[in-house]
């Protein structure tokens, strides 16, 4: 049975920890999804780990509605969400909902992901969720936002704590059925955890989420430059370099 958004809200409940990973074509989600991941992202960070723009600000909605076609052909069981790239939804909520229309049309996608917690993304999230649109939100170190902010650790302060925090619990009552936290203090993202009654997915922020999420390039480490809270679990990049060198050193030798 493909995950739901009730499932995930479920899981919280019962403590059963929710498993997320980024995918931006077909094989890489087919492996993901047979390996029982619950939420697979077509997160914006494609527009780096697949298509070596500097940061996610260039990627396009076509390009991500391309990706995510084509990780929805091998997904049976996942939940597969898909970033809203940056300038597709916050010009108008119109704006938004033609955007996540397109997404959840021409993709399969169940889901769209957006950053941001300010009044107008909690009106946006509020008339997409009434529509039938479900919406996952992200706060914290939000990357759609790096020209403002760079990529540190967000809510190191008690205001900047107490405003992501109040963006949380707006994005939840709003109608997000889960939430991004991205490199955040460990204490925050638990806070936030138990203050809400909709999942929290970590990335950076802890294991006091009821969830944690990575970007599957960094995870394999094909990724040039990890952030400091990505764990490599492989180092995929030399594994590729050491066999195309073999095969090179075969042609070479006849
Ligand atoms: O784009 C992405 O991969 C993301 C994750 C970091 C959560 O938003």
């Amino acid at each position: 049975m493909p995950i739901t958004t009730q499932q995930l809200i479920k899981w919280k409940q019962e403590n059963r920890p929710i498993i997320s990973l980024t995918a931006w074509d077909y094989p890489l989600a087919q492996i993901l999804d047979e390996a029982g991941i619950d939420i697979i992202l077509v997160g914006d960070s494609l527009a780096m780990v697949a298509l070596g723009y500097p940061t996610t600000l260039p990627v396009t909605l076509d390009q991500m509605i391309h990706h995510a076609a084509a990780v929805c052909r091998g997904v049976k069981q996942a939940m597969v969400v898909c970033d809203l790239p940056f300038l597709s939804y916050q010009e108008s909520v119109a704006q938004a909902i033609h955007s996540a229309g397109r997404i959840l049309k021409e993709t399969g996608a169940k889901a769209v992901k957006l950053e941001g917690g300010h009044p107008m993304m909690v009106e946006t999230v509020h008339k997409l969720t009434t529509i039938g649109i479900p919406v996952m939100g992200h706060v914290g170190l939000t990357p759609q936002s790096v020209l403002n902010l760079g990529y540190k650790q967000q809510g190191k302060t008690d205001s900047e704590a107490a405003r992501i925090i109040e963006e949380a619990v707006n994005l939840w009552q709003a109608g997000a059925f889960a939430i991004v936290l991205e490199h955040i203090p460990a204490q925050l993202a638990t806070e936030i955890t138990k203050k809400i009654a909709i999942p929290t997915i970590g990335i950076g922020a802890g294991n006091g989420c009821d969830g944690q999420v990575l970007v599957t390039a960094d995870l394999l480490g094909l990724t040039q430059k990890q952030p400091p809270f990505a764990k490599a679990y492989l180092n995929l990049r030399q594994l590729i370099t050491t066999a195309v060198q073999e095969f090179a050193a075969d042609v070479r030798n006849g």
